[in-house]
């Protein structure tokens, strides 16, 4: 992104521009016994650890590799206690004309199918261990495809690509010095070869591309992204894939044109102007037969506005990722662009805006009025995101779409309700909910759906305007939902992510890249060739 942010910000911060890094994905059906390379990485579950009555290994790959290299590989699986327990390894260094190193690596009890966050764990302690000894080349195998059918082939290789993409790569933009990863080829051992799994490999690089673009975009603090370089990186997505996508940035002007007073608003004390962000994907050929909306919450920043973020547990200083919505929503525009399905019509859109303070800016009990007519009394300027949201809605359900799935870094509430990595969903609709969470199972991402209690919305009522936009602490989560239902269209189906957990990693001091992947999932799956 460091294009579009060539202009030195507030600080004289400049984020580094870094070449992405890529690494060649090949897939092979050679005897594992001949591979040469760096480190041969092999997966292996607890059952594959089980002994034989002489107390050797059973399973034939591991017997194998064992007597290739001199029983090595069991006796250093004995001294480390390897049991294949999941996030265990255990590395044999060799000496000789084959692989440097032989590593196996715990999948725990992972059997058949359903373990799509193993295999991606399994990439990234792939990765890591070629980072720890500087490999330029790695080959990766299971001690066991038992049970294993094509398919379920294709899922765990496309896991273990996204597990060494993304465990590879490092947010280094705004460090002043780097090391690059060394890491440059990776060959898939005994999971088939071909054009599918070669095409499963593409889609997954392209995937990980969009997420990697999340992670930077919320990475990016707030004085470096405001919301024109989130508009000029939208509108570089657009350009980069300009046979599908095309993109729309709308100013303060436009914007009061469609009387959009919720979301200007909360943008009045900023002196970085709103960009309203509107994206377009269009099939490369053939007719559309589904029109989805995306809507991601843009604020680059959150500092509470005159309810400021005070005390404790606020995390003000974190309130960069506040836009964590609009890069789950600009990461699959960039991958959607790449993998180009056919027979949706996407829109991408984000009312992007900073929450500050000032004389121009909104007052607690200041009544504002949004694109649908509706009036809204700001009891609190911290419930800022629903506001924003509010006309971004609006927007989309005067598009005429069919579905459309908001993603938003909404409450609090919902951090205290599911913890740091389950987002939650709220939709009135049974099916679109089936499709979200279907489409979350496959990417490998934690939603739990959240019940819409239309009898609290009691609590939103306002003495004087069509609603309040906070009814106190209980179910926080639901009434922000239960306010952005004021602002869709009955006759379109539609579904709510608050993301407020997962969108940052607290242990890794980053951002997650979440929703990208299942976004992309359920796109792929609304679309038809
Ligand atoms: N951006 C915050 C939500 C948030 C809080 C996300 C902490 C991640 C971590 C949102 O704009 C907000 O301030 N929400 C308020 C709502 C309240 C005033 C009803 C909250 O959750 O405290
Ligand atoms: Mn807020
Ligand atoms: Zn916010």
């Amino acid at each position: 992104m460091a294009h579009a942010l060539a202009k030195a910000t507030l600080g004289l911060t400049l984020p580094a521009h870094i070449d992405p890094h890529k690494i060649s994905f090949a897939a092979k059906e050679i005897n594992l016994v001949e591979w040469k390379g760096d480190m041969l990485a092999v997966g292996v579950t607890e059952k594959d650890m089980v002994k034989d009555e002489n107390s050797k290994f059973q399973n034939s790959i591991l017997k194998k590799l064992d007597s290739q290299h001199g029983g090595l590989l069991f006796k250093v699986s004995k001294e480390e206690d390897f049991t294949g327990k999941a996030g265990q390894s255990a590395v044999v260094r060799l000496s000789g004309v084959g692989p440097k190193r032989v590593s196996l690596f715990g999948l725990g009890k992972c059997t058949t199918g359903s373990s799509t966050s193993a295999y991606r764990s399994l990439g990234e302690s792939v990765a890591s261990a070629a980072k720890a000894y500087q490999a330029n080349n790695a080959a990766i195998t299971l001690a066991s495809f038992e049970g294993l059918t094509s398919e379920l082939k294709l899922t765990a290789a496309s896991a273990l690509a996204t597990g060494i993409l993304l465990g590879t790569y490092e947010d280094n933009r705004f460090k002043s010095e780097s090391k690059k990863p060394t890491l440059k080829s990776v060959e898939f051992l005994g999971f088939g070869a071909g054009p599918e799994l070669e095409k499963k490999l593409k889609y997954t690089e392209d995937v990980c591309t969009g997420v990697i673009l999340g992670k930077e975009l919320v990475n990016s603090p707030a004085n470096v992204l405001t919301p024109g370089v989130l508009a000029q990186e939208a509108e570089k997505i657009a350009s980069t894939y300009s046979d599908v996508l095309t993109a729309k940035i709308l100013d303060t002007e436009q914007c009061k044109e469609l009387k959009m007073g919720s979301y200007l608003g909360v943008a009045a004390a900023s002196a970085n102007p709103p960009k309203f962000i509107h994206l377009c994907y269009k099939p490369p050929s053939g007719s559309v037969k589904k029109k989805l909306a995306l809507v991601g919450k843009g604020l680059t920043f959150d500092s509470g506005g005159y309810n400021i973020k005070t005390g404790p547990g606020c995390s003000i200083e974190l309130m960069k990722f506040d836009m964590g919505g609009s890069a789950a929503v600009l990461g699959a525009a960039k991958a959607l662009g790449q993998i180009k399905p056919a027979g949706v019509e996407v829109h991408f859109i984000v009312a992007a805006c900073e929450n500050m303070i000032s004389g121009t800016g909104m007052r607690p009990g200041d009544i504002v009025t949004a694109s649908n007519g509706k009036t809204i009394e700001v009891n609190n300027t911290d419930a800022e995101g629903r506001l924003t949201l509010a006309d971004a809605l609006v927007y989309a359900c005067n598009l005429g779409v069919d579905k459309i799935v908001d993603l938003a870094t909404l409450t609090g509430a919902c951090v205290v309700a599911l913890g740091p990595s389950i987002a939650g969903v709220f939709t009135p609709s049974d099916e679109l909910a089936k499709e979200v969470v279907a489409a979350s199972e496959v990417a490998g991402e934690k939603l739990w759906r959240m019940p819409m209690e239309d009898s609290y919305w009691e609590a939103m009522k306002s003495g004087v305007a069509d609603m309040v936009n906070t009814g106190g602490r209980q179910g926080g989560s639901i009434l922000a939902a239960l306010f952005l239902k004021q602002f869709v269209d009955e006759k379109v189906q539609w579904l709510h992510i608050d993301m407020a957990g997962p969108v940052w990693n607290d242990k890794k001091k980053t951002a997650t890249g979440f929703a990208i992947s299942t976004l992309v999932e359920w796109v792929v799956s609304n679309s038809s060739s």
